[in-house]
């Protein structure tokens, strides 16, 4: 299984904040944006990643986030050079994903919840077995986003971008599971009224084929966006909160990689000491030192 993490976009909501920088680097308050979704991927399992950005931001992930083996990982990367759409993710993709099922992970959504990682782990199995997996979450502003209508049995009715008229309050998160057939399927999506080859569309392709799965994330997660500057104000605080509540770390890609065996001890201690004194690198030195049981 494959993922991908689209952290394009100009973020013009958050100007001057992105005037210089992509958003998907600006920090939600102890790491760069871009840890958050990174970490999503790799708790499902996921070692194999693209990274798509802007052709200006896309040399900072790089340097940034190197070739993945500090996480354990092998990163690519990829430009889209206009911010057209979400489906056009896989078309660009299309060579590194080569023919295997895969994951998209908007770069700017924040997951955090007891038991994601096996959730998550369903979903790479069901994309696997041939059915698209999407995440509703219950919002009180749907007309923002994507929306799931979901009938009594759990089975997806329709999905929606956008809806003037939302049929539900379940948002379509900014994280799918794709089956091996995900190109195929995104080259047959068309502009939408605004222009753009919607993510929305993709997922309506795999319903009417009965091959779409949603998940319902509860009152026990976390799910936070982070495209204005209250909701990264609150994204932040939410994280720094939590943090300094419980002494762990959300999202702390490193450290996924050494409790799921893909970096050694010794890898984990070089990349700490390379983080210096910050909080972030201590973390880590007592990650590898056996300090925090949870
Ligand atoms: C995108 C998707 C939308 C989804 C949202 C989640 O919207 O188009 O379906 O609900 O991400 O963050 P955008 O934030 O690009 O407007």
């Amino acid at each position: 299984m494959k993922g991908i993490i689209l952290a394009g976009g100009a973020g013009t909501r958050l100007y001057p904040l992105t005037m210089v920088t992509s958003k998907q680097l600006l920090p939600v308050y102890d790491k760069p944006m871009i840890y958050y979704p990174l970490s999503v991927l790799m708790l499902a399992g996921i070692r194999e990643i693209l990274i798509i950005s802007t052709p200006v931001d896309l040399p900072n992930f790089e340097r940034l986030l190197g070739d993945g083996s500090k996480f354990g990982i092998r990163l690519s990367y990829a430009v889209q050079e206009t911010p057209n759409g979400l489906a056009q993710a896989f078309v660009i993709g299309e060579k590194f994903i080569d023919g295997d099922a895969c994951a998209l992970a908007l770069g700017d959504n924040i997951f955090y919840g007891s038991g994601l990682s096996h959730i998550l782990k369903k979903a790479a199995i069901e994309a696997d077995a041939g059915a698209a997996t999407i995440f509703g979450y219950y919002v009180k502003d749907p007309q923002r986003f994507g929306i799931m209508d979901v009938d009594a049995n759990g089975n997806i009715k329709s999905v929606v971008e956008k809806p003037r008229f939302p049929k539900s309050n379940y948002c379509i998160t900014g994280l799918y599971f794709y089956p091996n057939d995900v190109v195929d399927f995104a080259k047959k999506v068309r502009p939408s009224s605004r222009g753009e080859y919607e993510i929305t569309s993709l997922n309506a392709l795999y319903l009417r084929k009965r091959r779409l799965k949603g998940k319902v994330l509860g009152r026990g997660f976390a799910w936070l966006d982070t495209g204005t500057v209250d909701s990264l104000m609150q994204a932040a605080e939410f994280v720094q909160m939590t943090e300094a509540r419980q002494g762990v770390k959300i999202s702390a890609p490193e450290e996924i990689a050494y409790h799921y065996g893909w970096i050694s001890k010794e890898k984990l201690v070089e990349t700490a000491e390379k983080y210096g004194a910050s909080p972030y690198g201590k973390h880590l030195m007592n990650v590898a030192e056996g300090k925090l049981i949870y």
